[in-house]
């Protein structure tokens, strides 16, 4: 026993009793009730515009909130722009011509600025947008605690080392989860995301022509899924761009047909099908893809977590004017 173990409980119920939720810095629900009541009505009716206009936006979002969360937590450093004297993350090879959904964000926090001016920050409006279109394609709705600050700056190394690629083994993707705090459940069940939205053939091509080196295809990849496939991505490099669904079965619906895909050797990414090569992650997937309602829970609990790494809070950081610039 030691009197540092309990710091930090003396702390919060000291915040709690005696200080403002602003002042001592936590996420809370009713954030902005007072500042802000019209916030989640403003953006929902932006994410429901942007999907009425393209569906896939719904898919951008939420992967747009992923790369925020994951590189320095969830404090909208994705949406920041370039300048002279910093390199964002918006051009790391992760999200360069791949992260979409600016435009989207930036037309909701123009609409929230006309209602409450320098008040709700860019990483609460992503975690909010991701939230609503999840719901909005068919996921589960859950409360997202808010109060999150916009950071100061963005790091393109952080990005290149934190964001996990389809190219590498199931073992190093968990490790980067760990290293958030996150766990192989947690995994397994984001990895549902890619139950909605596209992929860019450079991004699984290695399976379909010569995997590995062998002169063949990657055998854990379906046979008539192969065809299809390599009619979309011919064995030439001008088809790189050219794009795929995650889930060919239910494109634009958030379902577990993900997990019913891996079960099928159906996975698009050679990261989506590498969680069958592993007895616990595999059985992980065999549920979800019995049991829709348990992969709708786990998935917002694990959005939960996820929305809540590495916030800035109280009076770190700013609240952005504009998403993509510092004030
Ligand atoms: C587990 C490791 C992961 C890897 C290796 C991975 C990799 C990828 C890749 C390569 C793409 C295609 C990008 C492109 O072609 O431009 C993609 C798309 C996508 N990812 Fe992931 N991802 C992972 C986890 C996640 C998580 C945790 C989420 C969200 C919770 C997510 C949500 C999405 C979505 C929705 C898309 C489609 C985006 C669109 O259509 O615009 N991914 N992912
Ligand atoms: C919230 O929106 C309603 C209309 O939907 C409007 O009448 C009201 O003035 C708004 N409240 C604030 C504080 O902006
Ligand atoms: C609608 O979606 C298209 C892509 O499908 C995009 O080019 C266009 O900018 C979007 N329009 C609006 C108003 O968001
Ligand atoms: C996986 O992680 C190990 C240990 O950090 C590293 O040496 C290896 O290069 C990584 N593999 C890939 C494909 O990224
Ligand atoms: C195709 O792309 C690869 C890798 O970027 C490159 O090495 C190769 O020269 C390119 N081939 C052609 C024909 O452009
Ligand atoms: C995947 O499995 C399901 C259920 O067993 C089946 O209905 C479906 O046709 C299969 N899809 C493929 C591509 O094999
Ligand atoms: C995984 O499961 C298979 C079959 O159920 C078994 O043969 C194998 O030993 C298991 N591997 C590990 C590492 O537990």
């Amino acid at each position: 026993m030691n009197t540092k173990s309990h710091m930090p409980l003396t702390n919060s119920l000291f915040c709690f009793l005696f200080l403002s939720s602003f002042v001592c810095g936590q996420l809370d629900y009713k954030y902005y009730d007072a500042t802000c009541p019209n916030l989640t009505k403003i953006v929902r009716y932006g994410i429901w515009s942007a999907i009425s206009n393209e569906t896939r936006m719904a898919a951008s979002l939420l992967r747009l909130h992923f790369h925020d969360c994951f590189v320095n937590g969830c404090d909208g450093s994705v949406l920041l722009d370039d300048t002279s004297t910093f390199t964002g993350e918006k051009n790391a090879p992760a999200n360069r011509n791949s992260a979409r959904g600016f435009e989207v964000i930036d037309a909701i926090k123009a609409n929230v600025e006309k209602a409450c001016p320098s008040t709700v920050s860019c990483a609460d409006i992503l975690t909010l947008a991701a939230r609503e279109a999840i719901y909005l394609t068919g996921g589960p709705y859950w409360s997202v605690s808010l109060g999150r600050r916009d950071s100061l700056t963005a790091s393109q190394s952080a990005a290149n080392a934190q964001i996990p690629s389809p190219f590498e083994p199931l073992e190093n993707i968990t490790a980067k989860f760990v290293s958030k705090g996150l766990d192989i459940k947690d995994v397994v069940v984001l990895s549902g995301a890619h139950t909605i939205g596209f992929a860019q053939c450079f991004t699984f091509k290695q399976r379909l022509f010569d995997f590995d080196g062998s002169g063949n295809p990657d055998p854990t990849l379906d046979s008539s899924l192969l065809g299809n496939l390599r009619s979309v991505c011919p064995n030439q490099n001008d088809s790189d761009s050219n794009l795929a669904p995650l889930d060919a079965v239910t494109i634009n619906k958030f379902d577990n047909v993900y997990f019913k895909n891996l079960m099928n050797n159906s996975g698009l990414l050679q990261s989506d099908q590498a969680l069958m090569n592993d007895n616990n992650t595999a059985s992980l997937v065999s549920t979800y893809s019995k049991y829709p309602y348990l992969f709708s829970k786990a998935f917002a609990a694990s959005m939960v977590k996820l929305t809540n790494l590495g916030v800035l809070t109280g009076q770190d950081g700013e609240i952005r004017k504009n998403c993509r610039l510092v004030n």
